[in-house]
């Protein structure tokens, strides 16, 4: 892949300075003061540079897309659509679009009605839509540790108070979660919703279990909660056999007609077609999506109607499933050769998970070398350190690392650099605190922490009683995040 390519970041802005930020202290709004920014932006401008192997980003190979069908398809829609092109779209998306992802939806073996959907500018949109809509200030969610980097800081942008429940192999657990609501339910306090990414998860790279899946849905009708169902990666499967979405278990139990009175489901075009046509979409209850509407007024009236004919010229014309199949072969081999990478350069000192689709694979290193410090001296690799997945500042020892963006060579090398600094890395603090580091080639073989449920945990236990469960410190509070150094937040 053509490096220069990747990316939307520019990289032109370099920080203000701490005399620049104060002329402006007064007027910030309380809220931005719990904003951090996404690791994956800060990715984004480091991956601009040609010199770097990015294993960051959440970046399908878009060098993969023939540029003569784009071509084709965009002149097409110049030549036939100019009008309706360039012209306001309806908010909640041309009926040409929605058609398409209803079409998306049943490859899923989802069944949904058109009226319930909403074309959003990315799925990122309906994140920040869906807390828009319904989180107060201190309001709680529940959602998986560790979580979408880029859910982070929306969820501190509106001050959410993020309750994280640690994964394993299959997913959240849904008895930690039970107990979670107790608890809360106990101090009074009931979500406004639990969010999940039940397939090949970003970052962590593990899929929710079908019982789990029909667990959850039990869980929330039995305790009245909105779901919100991030689903990005599900027709990215490249083994074992699909699991149906927690959208059409939840259609089933109500038995009506196939529509989720409590799944509010996440969509995108990004890993499937493009992240640059900035298309995604929600479906919700009526009720909510009346809500995300007028949030998405406010936010941008539409989403571009130029992209939304794309997509619908496309999925005319073109062989949309033929593409996805190219990019399951294309993704699964990368992802073997990230795993044998991973044991090569990786085995003996650390842990990993094998995802049986999506883009990421998740290390956790041994030996306490800090990933943030790693990212600062890893010779031009880029990868996401595990922090940004936390709200309270866990992680430190994890990575999430992108199988799916670059070719198999840079791969290759990206891990083995990675694998070099590491052992500098541990060799220091090996001396530091006296003890020898293991041989940086060390022929041990690393656990495939797929199969184990404890080895997904943190690297650094909350406090007791709490094993599971991480919270947002609250804005202007002196939780974990506000002690943390600037130094440790330029990272998120
Ligand atoms: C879990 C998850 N949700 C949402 C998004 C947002 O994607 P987009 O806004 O490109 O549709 C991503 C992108 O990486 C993701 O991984």
């Amino acid at each position: 892949m053509n490096r220069s390519t990747k990316g939307t970041g520019d990289g032109r802005r370099s920080r203000p300075v701490a005399h620049e930020l104060a002329r402006y202290e007064g007027l910030f709004a309380a809220r931005t003061r719990g904003m951090k920014s996404s690791a994956m932006r800060e990715m984004m401008a480091l991956t601009e540079r040609p010199d770097v192997i990015s294993l960051a980003g959440g970046l399908p190979d878009t060098s993969t897309f023939p540029p003569e069908l784009y071509a084709k398809l965009m002149s097409q829609v110049a030549a036939e659509s100019t009008a309706r092109a360039l012209q306001y779209g309806p908010t909640e998306g041309m009926a040409v679009t929605v058609e398409c992802i209803v079409e998306v939806m049943e490859e899923e073996g989802t069944t949904v009605d058109p009226a319930e959907v909403i074309v959003t500018t990315g799925g990122q949109q309906v994140i920040d839509l869906v807390c828009k809509t319904l989180i107060d200030p201190g309001d709680v969610i529940v959602a998986e540790a560790p979580t979408y980097p880029g859910a982070v800081p929306t969820f501190s942008a509106y001050q959410a108070d993020v309750v994280q429940i640690e994964m394993d192999s299959d997913g959240m657990p849904i008895d930690e979660l039970e107990s979670t609501l107790d608890r809360l339910a106990a101090e009074g306090r009931r979500p406004k919703f639990i969010y999940t990414i039940p397939n090949f998860q970003n970052p962590a790279g593990v899929t929710m279990s079908l019982a789990r899946r029909r667990r959850l849905v039990e869980v929330a009708r039995e305790r009245e909660l909105l779901v919100l169902e991030d689903n990005p990666y599900g027709l990215l499967r490249y083994e074992g056999e699909p699991l149906p979405t927690l959208y059409s278990l939840d259609a089933s139990a109500v038995g009506r007609g196939g529509a989720s009175d409590l799944v509010i489901y996440l969509g995108t075009f990004s890993k499937i077609l493009s992240p640059g046509l900035r298309l995604g979409w929600a479906v919700a209850p009526r009720p909510v999506l009346e809500k995300l509407n007028l949030g998405k007024q406010g936010a941008d009236l539409c989403s571009s109607p130029v992209t939304q004919l794309f997509v619908s010229a496309y999925f005319k014309d073109a062989d949309w499933r033929g593409y996805i199949e190219r990019l399951r072969q294309l993704y699964r081999r990368r992802r073997d050769v990230m795993l044998s990478s991973l044991e090569e350069h990786f085995g003996g000192r650390a842990t990993w998970t094998k995802p049986q689709g999506g883009l990421f694979i998740w290390a956790t290193l041994d030996g306490g070398v800090d990933t943030t410090d790693l990212l600062a001296h890893s010779e031009g690799v880029a990868f996401v350190p595990g922090r940004a997945a936390y709200m309270d500042g866990r992680g430190a020892s994890s990575m999430r690392l992108n199988f799916a963006g670059s070719p198999d060579e840079d791969i290759r090398e990206g891990i083995r650099r990675i694998g070099r600094t590491m052992g500098g890395q541990a060799g220091l603090i090996g001396v530091l605190m006296g003890s020898p580091p293991a041989p940086p080639d060390s022929s041990a073989a690393a656990k495939d922490v797929s199969e184990t449920a404890a080895e997904q945990a943190p690297d650094e236990a909350p406090a007791p009683g709490m094993a599971d469960v991480v919270e947002l410190p609250r804005r202007g509070g002196q939780g974990p995040a506000d002690r943390r150094s600037a130094g440790e937040r330029q990272d998120r």
